[in-house]
């Protein structure tokens, strides 16, 4: 295999803070689990599941914006850049942007060690000409570029939503570190659903299929496996719901009776209607994700929407 063209950095500390966030999690009430615990091999397999399921507009819209204003976010951005991926795990977006960005070099950070080297190696091979600095590192607990990378303006893609994942104050802190990590002068393109209608958001996360409901309770069978848990997956079910005063959709595991679960000789009790809250996806109006960016030094300088207003793609740049 050809990788050449490609650095690996481990910077994610190596201890496992997994069986701390679901301890401390499930102790207290109401009950919570991280939702980026969702990703090892499967979730991330249901993931990619759900990106192609009808109901999941999300990814097919903004792929659709990427597509058509990519010459304007060149055009804009320039050549030569630094593009920085924090969560470019699967390194599936950014092609879009390659051949009319052609950046310097393209830095994926994500948390899942081998799903970003053999992404990183794909793409390595598809675009020979593109420098790929590979960093494994968590982003929602530090944001570094690894030693290796060259100069160029700092450009970070951060697409698909994510930052729906933080409550608005941890966005703003988040965006704040993406600032001070790109300087001034540096872009942040960013992709962020927008608020509409409860029918189709609820549809979104609660597919016919029942993808999304698998993605969630696959986050259990998870913790069985690797902390030696007993949930008893039969007893919990899949519930996902707007939340509009709080403008987010809510996913949650709800118990289906009372039962006793064992993690790690620790026991814990849940009643009948309880549940474990796994995800906020927080939802954005243009103005509101534009005002949200602001307190974290980033100004606007273009955003784009599609024609049913389901999705935006934000171009900002760092005072
Ligand atoms: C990856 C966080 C953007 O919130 O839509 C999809 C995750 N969860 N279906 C989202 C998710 C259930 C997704 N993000």
């Amino acid at each position: 295999m050809k990788t050449a063209n490609i650095q690996f950095h481990d910077l994610h500390a190596t201890r496992d803070e997994f069986i701390d966030d679901v301890i401390q999690g499930l102790t207290q009430r109401p009950a919570s689990i991280p939702p980026k615990y969702f990703y090892d091999a499967k979730g991330s397999r249901f993931f990619d599941a759900i990106t192609e399921l009808p109901e999941y507009y999300q990814t097919r819209t903004e792929i659709d914006i990427l597509k058509r204003y990519a010459p304007d976010i060149a055009k804009q951005v320039g050549t030569g850049s630094l593009l920085v991926e924090p969560g470019g795990g699967s390194c599936a977006k950014v092609h879009i942007l390659l051949e009319g960005l052609q950046p310097r070099a393209y830095v994926p950070m994500d948390i899942s060690h081998d799903h970003l080297r053999i992404a990183a190696e794909e793409l390595a091979l598809a675009y020979p000409w593109l420098e790929i600095h590979a960093a494994c590192t968590d982003y929602t607990k530090e944001m570094a570029l690894p030693p290796t990378v060259p100069h160029g303006t700092h450009v970070a893609f951060f697409p698909g939503s994510s930052i729906g994942n933080f409550n608005p104050d941890d966005a703003i802190n988040f965006l704040q570190s993406v600032a001070e990590l790109l300087g001034s002068g540096g872009y942040l393109l960013i992709g962020v659903d927008l608020k509409k209608d409860r029918s189709i958001l609820e549809a979104a996360y609660d597919d016919a299929a029942g993808v999304t409901a698998q993605f969630n309770l696959n986050l259990l069978e998870r913790i069985n496996r690797e902390l030696k848990a007993d949930f008893d997956l039969s007893r919990w079910e899949h519930k996902a719901l707007y939340n509009e005063s709080l403008g987010r959709i809510e996913m949650h595991l709800v118990s289906q009776l009372e039962q006793e679960v064992h993690i790690n000789q620790k026991k814990f009790i849940f009643n009948q209607g309880e549940t474990i809250h796994t995800e906020n996806s927080y939802k954005y109006a243009v103005d509101e994700f534009i005002n949200l960016a602001k307190k974290a030094d980033f100004h606007s300088v273009r955003y784009w929407v599609d024609e049913n207003h389901l999705f935006s793609v934000h171009l900002f740049r760092v005072a």
